[in-house]
């Protein structure tokens, strides 16, 4: 099925936040798991989420600093984790698994963003591996802990996908390393990932979506010196940013939307943006955003997903080669 990409006017916009969304759910009792959950936008969204009750688990790459983050946030839990290495992938979901406890909500936020050129694993680019292969790996690990009565996966992509599809020649770019299209294709990934892991999904409860937060000053830009924010037009050369850009906590409301929000109970695989599902973009600018085809195609996600799963050696969805590894 074609994801329809149609908004759908939900009485939430750019100015919502993860509060304004959430008021009057009640999450008590759920149990979400939010990567990247202690820094930026990720942070808001596990305030957020544990103020409307729920418990969340945060995987950290550095664990004291997401200790010191979460001080003081109720509810949550901190746990060993880093994406772009697909063995403690896979001991954190066993850790995980053993506990026999369910899952409701997976965010999957972590990134990194227009890094220097970084080799992770048998050589893979460190963006495509980090933003998406590894959450593809933890998401097909932790698939038996999904709560039978429905779970959502939210990946957290980004208007950056408009710079690049995915680049099936050559995805580690081996021929040559740009870190904005390294960047772009991992965000095309992670909205293709929601596309086909809900339709792989949805005959057992699970639903999937993609959101781009908006534009944001986090952590995220410590690769971007300030002179290129500026000439991005992303901050004025005082350090503010620019009109359009969001709040941390409007940055979060879209993920926490997705992961909650009853509208869209039958438009899985959507692509979200401001609070909605996301209008085709008819423009390149990504302060506007919308969603380019390429980042939405079920055939394109197929593609993804088997290649993913060769690379991975997961498939614990699909009927890929990696099934039995699982
Ligand atoms: N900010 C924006 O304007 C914007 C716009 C569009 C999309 N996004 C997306 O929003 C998401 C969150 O970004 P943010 O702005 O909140 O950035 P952030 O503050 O830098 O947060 C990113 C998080 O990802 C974690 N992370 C990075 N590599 C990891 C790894 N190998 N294993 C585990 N965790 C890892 C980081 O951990 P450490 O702190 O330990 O490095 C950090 O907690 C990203 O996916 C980004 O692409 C952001």
């Amino acid at each position: 099925m074609t994801t329809k990409q149609h908004r759908l006017g939900t009485g939430f916009g750019a100015h919502s936040t993860a509060d304004d969304v959430l008021a009057g759910i009640d999450l008590s009792g759920r149990t979400a798991l939010v990567t990247g959950g202690y820094s930026g936008l990720g942070l808001e969204t596990t305030r957020a989420l544990t103020r409307a009750g729920a418990h969340v688990i945060v995987p950290a790459r550095r664990p004291a600093t997401a200790e010191e983050a979460l001080r003081g946030v109720p509810r949550t839990e901190v746990r060993e984790l880093d994406l772009a290495d697909l063995e403690s992938v896979r001991d954190f979901a066993d850790r995980f698994l053993d506990t026999g406890r369910a899952l409701d909500t997976v965010i999957n936020g972590a990134g990194v963003m227009a890094c220097p050129e970084t080799r992770v694993g048998p050589g893979w680019e460190a963006h495509f591996a980090t933003n998406h292969l590894g959450h593809f790996a933890l998401v097909n690990r932790l698939r038996p802990a999904f709560a039978p009565a429905g779970a959502r996966v939210v990946s957290v992509a980004s208007s950056g996908h408009f710079l690049s599809d995915i680049r099936w020649h050559d995805p580690h770019f081996r021929d040559g390393y740009d870190r904005w299209l390294a960047y772009a294709q991992s965000k095309t990934a992670n909205a293709l990932f929601a596309v086909r892991l809900d339709a792989l999904g949805a005959g057992s409860g699970l639903r999937a979506f993609a959101v781009h937060p908006g534009s944001i000053l986090t952590p995220l830009q410590r690769h971007v010196p300030r002179d290129q924010q500026i000439a991005q037009g992303w901050i004025t050369p005082d350090g503010t940013p620019v009109a359009g850009f969001k709040t941390p906590a409007q940055g979060a409301a879209t993920a926490v939307w997705a992961a909650t929000s009853p509208l869209l109970d039958r438009h899985g695989g959507a692509y979200c943006q401001d609070c909605d599902i996301a209008a085709p973009a008819d423009t390149d600018d990504m302060l506007i955003g919308g969603v380019k085809p390429w980042a939405v195609d079920p055939d394109a996600a197929s593609r993804l997903w088997e290649l993913s799963a060769e690379l991975t050696g997961l498939d614990s969805f699909g009927q890929g080669p990696g099934k039995a590894a699982v």
